[in-house]
């Protein structure tokens, strides 16, 4: 199939096709303006590193599409993500000055530019407004991975799960392993009994430091951080929630999304001196315990010169599983199961994109990963809260928490750091 070939396929099944004439058409690439097509419109809120590449993905699963507005806090980012996306894909993905949105309500000003979808990639911190403030437009949604980093972020995001469902809207999280061919065969296979009840789950992240960007004379402290975000629980809920939330959704995955009532954990940070390093742990390790009995744990870590792994153990009444993030080949070893995964293994992050396309032309049923992406963001932050206080808490405190992280107005200007949690001091704030 190229560009110029028109199917069913090519439609959004929205009241906006079935409008567009002429007058819609107005501010289309030429070739939309030509062929009387209207296109999907892309809009993306976070043009860094993951939100251009998701645009990419976007625009490769669906010819019938153009990347609409753009909004980014810093300008330089913003433009740098269309360079690199005009370069691959050509007028598709220029974006005329008018829609190009700079500042913190740039999110408002790209889902009011008339797009169909947005594509949610900033720092974590700012997921439950957006995905708030997209659902509340009826816009269809790809958010990335972690949700919020508290549980009143969390449970905002469950709200607009809740509408976006009502709505009939997608809502397509960037937990990427569910998407992923092989793990959902072998996940199939658990749940269907190949190794026996599981028993219990282990995973491991264990990874490099995230990058640093050293302060520039002229930045304010907010500026500082947000370019900085990943060393900063108020923006990136610690590596916990912004990294290890991959392996916590794996071992929620594994346990058939069941939440777990409470955590214990420990954590710290041993090599996260410098003051760029702001106020997150490098290290965690969490137990999970669930209501029947059974134990869930994860161990995470960010150090340098330090063995890497990122691998889950799922053990069952008569069988393990492990899976291997790195190959993303998924083993099933037991008596009664000599399955391996021999099928077709495209790149999750693409599939993510094919099939919400599909969703939103109507080609599949309408995708709502709204339980699970917030599960098994509060089940990342709930192992934060554990090592932080260095109690165990509970499932349901934890949601109810009424910590809310970050300053309460978005401006450049002075801006703390935050303290560092300290086990045995630090406390949980209840509701
Ligand atoms: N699924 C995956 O495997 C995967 C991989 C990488 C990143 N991610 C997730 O994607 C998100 C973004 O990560 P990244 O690596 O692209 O980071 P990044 O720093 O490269 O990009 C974030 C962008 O958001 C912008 N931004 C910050 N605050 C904003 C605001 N209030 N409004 C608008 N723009 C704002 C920043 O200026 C930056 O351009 C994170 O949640 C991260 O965890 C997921």
């Amino acid at each position: 199939m190229n560009e110029n070939d028109v199917t069913r396929r090519d439609f959004v099944k929205t009241a906006t096709v079935a409008a567009a004439g002429a007058t819609a058409l107005s501010g289309l690439p030429a070739w939309a303006v030509q062929e009387n097509r209207e296109p999907i419109k892309i809009g993306c809120i976070g043009c860094g590193g993951r939100g251009t590449s998701a645009v990419n993905q976007a625009l490769n699963a669906s010819e019938n599409s153009v990347i609409w507005a753009l909004g980014d806090a810093f300008e330089d980012r913003l433009t740098s993500s269309m360079n690199t996306l005009v370069g691959e894909k050509g007028d598709r993905a220029e974006v005329p000055k008018e829609r190009r949105f700079v500042g913190f309500d740039a999110y408002q000003k790209v889902i009011d530019s008339g797009v169909d979808v947005v594509i949610l990639t900033t720092p974590p911190h700012f997921r439950p407004q957006h995905i708030a403030a997209a659902v509340k437009a009826k816009k269809h949604v790809f958010c990335e991975k972690p949700m919020a980093v508290d549980g009143s972020g969390v449970r905002r995001v469950m709200e607009s799960a809740k509408l976006a469902k009502e709505n009939g809207t997608n809502l397509m999280s960037g937990f990427c392993w569910r998407y992923n061919y092989p793990l959902r065969g072998v996940y199939e296979q658990l749940h269907n009994g190949a190794i026996g009840d599981v028993r219990s789950a282990f995973s491991t992240y264990y990874s490099s430091p995230l990058w640093r960007k050293p302060r520039k004379d002229g930045w304010s402290d907010m500026e500082w951080q947000m370019r900085n975000w990943v060393h900063f629980d108020w923006l990136s809920g610690d590596h916990i929630v912004e990294q290890a939330c991959h392996s916590v959704d794996k071992l929620n995955w594994a346990m058939n999304n069941e939440p777990p009532v409470s955590a214990t954990a420990v954590g710290g940070r041993e090599m996260h001196t410098a003051l760029e390093t702001g106020n997150v742990y490098d290290h965690f390790g969490v137990v999970y315990e669930y209501a029947d009995g059974r134990r869930a744990h994860l161990h995470c870590r960010q150090m340098p010169f330090c063995y890497n792994d990122n691998n889950d153990f799922i053990v069952g009444a008569n069988g393990i599983c492990n899976v291997n993030a790195w190959t993303g080949s998924p083993d099933l070893i037991g008596p009664n199961t000599n399955w391996k995964y021999e099928g077709e293994q495209p790149n999750m992050y693409q599939v993510e994109h094919n099939e919400l396309f599909e969703a939103i032309r109507g080609d599949r049923p309408t995708i709502n990963d709204g339980d699970f992406m917030a599960q098994s963001t509060m089940m990342s932050i709930l192992g934060r809260e554990a090592a932080y206080t260095g109690q165990r808490v509970m499932f349901e405190d934890a949601l109810n928490s009424t910590t809310v992280l970050g300053p309460k107005e978005y401006a450049f200007t002075d801006y703390a750091i935050p303290e560092v949690a300290t086990p045995g001091k630090t406390k949980l704030n209840r509701a």
